[in-house]
């Protein structure tokens, strides 16, 4: 007596779906699809990120700082925005950076002292930017200011000046 390889229950069984129930085959078939779709989609955000531009949005270096008369004669006007102090005294107008130049800190005017000074290892610096105090290997540099055609400060962080250099206005 021979084996029956068509008995329910055997790997060559026929499927039946005509039972309610999902074949073997349409089962395979459907999970097979499915990873696919989730390979398909994976693949397609990871091409889409290497195709789009790496771009890096960041605040102009180049900025308006309004009109001249905005800033007192013997002011220290601090930009938080820009991370820039305008000066200005009967010889003119200076910009000087904010940033520490130790370790990068954020350096605060402080009128009762007439210093700039630095909150993190307490260096600290003249109105022009010169180091009296603190860690600090550098003075804080000076950017290039100039008027526009218009009549408005213009300031440009890329562009640093010596520290004599002032705008006449
Ligand atoms: S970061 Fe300013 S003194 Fe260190």
């Amino acid at each position: 007596m021979s084996e029956n390889p068509k008995a329910p229950g055997s790997p060559d069984a026929p499927e039946s779906p005509e039972k309610g129930g999902v074949g073997r085959r349409d089962f395979l078939n459907e999970i097979s699809f499915g990873a696919l779709a989730v390979a398909g989609l994976g693949s397609g955000v990871v091409s889409y990120q290497y195709m789009s531009p790496n771009v890096l949005f960041e605040p102009p270096t180049k900025f308006r700082a309004g009109s001249p008369d905005l800033y007192p004669v013997d002011s220290v006007t601090y930009l938080q925005d820009q991370l820039v102090y305008i000066m200005r005294s009967a010889a003119g107008f200076w910009a000087v950076s904010a940033v520490c130049t130790h370790l990068g800190c954020i350096t605060a005017w402080h009128p009762e002292t007439n210093l700039i000074q630095c909150p993190c290892h307490g260096s600290k610096f003249k109105q022009d930017g010169v180091k009296v105090a603190g860690p600090a290997p550098r003075p804080l540099p000076h950017f290039s200011i100039t008027l526009s055609p218009d009549g408005e400060l213009v300031v440009d962080k890329l562009e640093t000046v010596q520290p004599s250099q002032v705008l006449k206005v």
